[in-house]
This record gives structure tokens, sequence and C-alpha cells, in this order.
């Protein structure tokens, strides 16, 4: 085992809170580590501390040369920026085999490993080596498909063996930033609560937790920032921001333990996508509706069909269809989708063409929650965990449209939900009458 040589720089000094996430490094136990922190906490300074401590490691547990090190950031420039300079402080001059590659932002060390500054933007470019370490600084803002298809692959395959003997195989990462709104963060940051993944551990933590920020600072901050940008920032919170569609959505507020009850009746919401047919299934209690169900990733009508009568026997079944369902089939030419289910014995409530967008997403959200704070309707959000995900994560696109990317998919259950409120909660009486003329 070869160790990297004896230094004499003084040790960084963490904070309480920093030294709660590092001191689980490096155990199986918390193999995936993510750190959710407000501003100026203390992540990156955190981060020198990591990445010295695996330069050690993978010295002294006989990592193989061809595993690297990483700091990653959402663009290279970044990770420059903020990291390379820290880096080079972090690692001492008597560990670096020669001196460090401005251009490529590594450093070689004595016992043959890699140390890299990379940018998560150009993922595509950086699979190669394999990883015993990589930290991900402001991870909220690095794109999910950098992880999913570069890093994690990469961590998978390192080998070692630990003082005790004992030999393991697999990279440890740790994943660190201030939270933005409902995205992959926030997934991340729940694998690692107790009861969730056994190799993922997770800390959240405000920016006062950190002591870097005085609270005269903090309050100077709290009256020129909007509440909902205060929280996400400095309390670390995770917050629908701005661009959202469905707005008015919370999660804790909207929700309800209710469950539907034997041969009641079914008002479903349904959009039409070949293998990504979308359904909530709703019913109405004191004239008030109730999202309680849904089917995801169905594969066409047919199969839609199969789904709901299996799963709810004995009920009757109003769908509220997307209207271009009027259309032929694509499972079968000579018939519409909307035939298919009246022919299955649901009632079909649907106009000749579709609401506009605008009426149906304005609908969706006033019965979410009016100006006077009422929230009309709510969702059981353990049954509907898809239509939950999709309210909170479906955003405008830069022409102002909602956003319909199919790598991302959060607009069919979102539709589905919204073709059943804008047929009989709409939002003006105008649009009423003109429902009511057409049925
Ligand atoms: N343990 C520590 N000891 C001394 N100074 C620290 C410590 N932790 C953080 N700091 C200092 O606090 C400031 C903020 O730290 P850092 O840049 O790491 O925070 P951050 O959470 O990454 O901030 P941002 O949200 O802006 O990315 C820096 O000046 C840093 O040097
Ligand atoms: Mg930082």
């Amino acid at each position: 085992m070869s160790r990297l040589p004896r230094t004499y720089d003084p040790p960084v000094k963490l904070t309480p809170k920093q030294a709660n996430i590092y001191v689980w490094g490096f155990q199986p136990e918390a193999r995936f580590r993510d750190a959710v922190c407000g501003r100026r906490f203390g992540k990156t300074f955190l981060g020198k501390a990591e990445m010295r401590r695996a330069a050690r490691l993978a010295a002294e547990w006989g990592v193989s040369v061809e595993d690297e090190i990483w700091y990653g950031a959402p663009t290279f420039k970044q990770a420059k920026r903020v990291f390379w300079r820290r880096l080079k402080q972090a690692i001492p001059e008597a560990w670096r085999a020669t001196r460090p590659n401005e251009t490529e932002c590594s450093i070689t060390l004595k016992s043959g490993h890699v140390m890299r500054v990379v940018g998560l933007d150009n993922y595509d470019n950086l699979r190669g080596s394999g990883l015993f370490f990589v930290l991900v600084d402001e991870w909220a803002d690095c794109p999910w498909e950098a992880w999913e298809e570069v890093l994690r692959p990469m961590l998978s395959t390192c080998q070692y063996t630990i003082p005790s003997g004992e030999s393991r195989k697999g990279g440890h990462a740790l994943r660190i930033g201030t939270p933005k709104g409902f995205n992959h963060c926030y997934d991340t940051f729940q694998d690692g609560r107790p009861g969730h993944e056994p190799d993922h551990k997770s800390w959240l933590y405000t920016s006062l937790d950190g002591g870097n920020v005085p609270a005269e600072e903090l309050d100077a901050a709290r009256r020129k920032m909007d509440p909902r940008t205060f929280r996400q920032e400095y309390e670390a919170s995770f917050e629908n921001y701005a661009g959202v569609v469905y707005y008015t959505f919370n999660r804790n507020e909207s929700r309800t333990s209710e469950r539907i009850k034997p041969g009641e009746a079914l008002h479903i919401g349904m959009d039409f996508n070949v293998m990504k047919m979308s359904a909530v299934v709703y019913v109405v209690r004191d004239g008030l509706p109730l999202a309680l169900d849904e089917f995801h990733a169905v594969r066409d009508t047919p199969e839609m069909i199969e789904k709901i009568k299996a799963r709810f026997p004995g009920h009757s079944v109003a769908v509220y269809p997307d209207a271009s369902g009027q259309n032929t089939s694509s499972k079968n030419a000579s018939e519409s989708d909307i035939s298919l289910l009246r022919k299955a014995g649901f009632s079909v409530i649907v106009d000749s063409v579709n609401p506009s967008v605008k009426d149906r997403v304005n609908s969706l959200n006033a019965i979410l929650l009016n100006t006077y704070g009422e929230r009309r309707l709510k969702v059981n959000i353990d049954q509907c965990p898809q239509l939950t995900l999709c309210l909170e994560r479906q955003t405008y696109t830069d022409k102002g449209e909602p956003d319909k990317d199919p790598k991302k998919g959060h607009d069919h259950m979102n539709d589905a939900a919204g073709y059943f409120i804008v047929k009989r909660f709409p939002i003006t009486q105008h649009t009423a009458t003109v429902q009511s003329l057409r049925i």
C-alpha cells in the first residue's frame, strides 16, 4: 500500500455541521451523500477537505490509478473559477507528482492518481476513466443525465481494500448544493432520508446553521428578497419556483388521505399518447373534486380500459378525454379511442375540440388555490405520485408555453387532470355556458 508523504500543513477546521457530513464519508451506509444547504453555508469549503481525504485514501487503500477523483460543477468555467485554486490549496505540493496542468485543471499525485475539475454541461466528453470519488457542487443546477449516464456508471467498477483487510467495490459521491424547486436534487435528497435507500444519506442545513453568515446579514437579505426566494436560498427549502405552471399546487396543503369508496362514481381525466397514456381518477364529494388515483405510462386505449375495469369493478365510470381522441386510434385504424371507451361501457364527456390550453391551466390552478386561499381540489399524493411530481415540475418554455419536452414527460398527467377540471369546474361563467350548450 503506498501512502502520500506526510505534510505539516495545518488541518482545515470544519464547522460542526460540515463535520456531520464529513464523518459519514466513505462509509458503506453513505456511499452517496447529499448535502442540501443554504447559500454561504460552506459547501465548497467542505469540498476542499473532502477532496484531500479522497486523495489520501485512494493511495492508502490501493485504488487503481484508472479511478480518478473529480470535482464537478454545472460548467467547466464555473468549476474552474470556484474550485481550481481551492483544489491546489487543498493538495500539498509534497503529494503532487508534477506541476498542476493549468489547461485541463488536473493534478497528478505521487500515488499515480489523477484529480480533476470538470464541467458537467459537456458530460458526453467525460467518459473514459473510472471514479473513486466525485464531488458534485451546485447539484440542483447540474443536468441529471450527467449523473445517470456518465458519473454513476463510472463509479461502479472501482475496487479497493480498507485497512481491516475487507475488500470493497464502488466509488463514492457527495452532491452538494442549494435547492432549485422540486427537481432531481429533491429526489436524491429524499433517497438519503431515513428508511429510504440503504447506501444514501442526506442532510439539510440553513445558511445560519453554517455559521459563516451573520444574523444581521441574513436580516438584510430577508428585507431585499421575496419570501420564496429567501426560503430557497438561505433556508435550503424546496420551493415551487416562479416558472412552474401549476404554481398553486402545494403537496402539503393540497393533500388528502381520502380513498375511493366501493361503488363510488368515478370521473377520469384522460390523455391519449402511444405508450404514455395518462389518467387521473377523481370522485366528487359535496360538489368538490378529489384526485384519488392515477394511471401512468399505459400502452394504449385497450390496455387503459382493461386496467380501469380490473382496478375498479362495480364503479360507474365517466371519462373526460382529450378531444383529439376522436380521430382514429393509433391502435386500430378503423376505430377512434373515444369509441373504444364508449364500447367499454364508460360514458364519455367531450366537446368537439379541446378547450384552450390557457383555460385548462387556469381552471386547474384556480381549483388548486383561489384568491380566498381555498384549496377546492385535494390530491391523494401517495396514490397519485406521478400527478404530484408533474404538478410540481412542469415549467413554462422560453416561448411561454407549458413544457411538453418528451424527455421530461411532465405534461401528460397534468393534461389528463385538466380535461376533467376544465369541463366540470371551468374558471369563467362564460366558458360554462358555452360548454353546457355543447353537451
Ligand atoms: N470551516 C470553515 N472555516 C473557515 N471558513 C469557512 C469554513 N467554511 C466556510 N468558510 C468560509 O465561508 C465562506 C463561504 O464558504 P463557501 O464558499 O464554501 O460556501 P458555499 O456554501 O459554497 O457558498 P455558495 O452558496 O456561495 O456556493 C467562505 O469565505 C469560506 O472560506
Ligand atoms: Mg459554493
